[in-house]
């Protein structure tokens, strides 16, 4: 007999269903450095979606013409051009089959991914490939909407906000490895509220997702919580999973 519920998984399934942990949240709140660190400690797989539009959109700007008057069918033509290649942890990005990561993360890729990121046909294709690459593994995805459309079963979400200065503080650290000036922080937290509000509609704090305000927090720290919040729904569920037996101690 099955309960004919909707939502309803039988405990057998649901034991041995893949994890997925999403973490969702604001440009440069850290998502994807603690997604791929937390998926090293569990030994999942990490998934960066954001690495996705961002290989679309500097696929875009190599065709050429104005953003402003790029079509969407003339973007969802180059995702064709966008694979994962799957390595050790997790997933790279390719542009015809070449890795591309500076370019990605580039100043003008940054500037009209936004842009990109609001095409419904885009984000269609982006969804089906980032379920692709998760499927048949435990996975760490990180996002804007992991926890509410690409994974809305997801067994942990996680939604990760910090102060918009700190954010900028530290993607700048990252970007220039050094200390930023009060007037470079400055300029660069202008650019991410403008970031943000242009992705407000797809950055969606999922009603189950466990908010994370990481301003004051250091990186390890943010990442030992979302681990013990892993490791609790595993042995919730009973399972043997490598997320009970290894722990590192980076
Ligand atoms: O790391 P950062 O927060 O700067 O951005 P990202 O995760 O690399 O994502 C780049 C852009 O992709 C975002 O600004 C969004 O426009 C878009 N994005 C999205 O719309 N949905 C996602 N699930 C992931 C990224």
């Amino acid at each position: 007999m099955h309960d004919a519920t909707p939502g309803y998984v039988p405990a057998v399934l649901e034991a041995n269903r893949k994890l997925v942990v999403a973490i969702d949240g604001p440009a440069a709140s850290g998502k994807s450095s603690t997604a791929q660190w937390v998926a090293e400690k569990l030994g999942f797989r990490h998934v960066d979606s954001g690495a996705l539009y961002r290989a679309i959109t500097a696929a875009r700007l190599r065709a050429g013409g104005s953003p402003d008057e790029w079509s969407e069918p003339s973007v969802l033509a180059v995702a064709r051009q966008v694979s994962l290649r799957p390595v050790e942890r997790g997933f790279v990005a390719l542009i015809r089959g070449e890795n591309a990561d500076g370019e990605i993360r580039g100043g003008e890729v940054t500037r009209e991914v936004s842009r990109v990121a609001r095409m419904q046909s885009v984000r269609d294709w982006v969804n089906a490939e980032v379920r692709r690459a998760a499927s048949g593994h435990d996975v760490v995805v990180d996002g804007r909407d992991i926890g509410t459309v690409v994974f809305p079963d997801a067994q942990l979400k996680i939604f990760l906000v910090a102060d918009p200065w700190e954010r900028a503080k530290r993607r700048l650290v990252q970007r220039l490895s050094r200390r930023p000036t009060d007037a470079e922080i400055a300029e660069e937290t202008e650019r991410l509220v403008q970031r943000d509000a242009r992705d407000a509609t797809q950055t969606v704090q999922a009603r189950d997702a466990v908010l994370i305000d990481t301003t004051y927090l250091t990186q390890s720290e943010q990442v030992e919580r979302i681990v013990a919040l892993a490791r609790g729904v595993t042995s919730r569920r009973g399972a043997t999973s490598p997320v009970d037996g290894e722990a590192d101690s980076r």
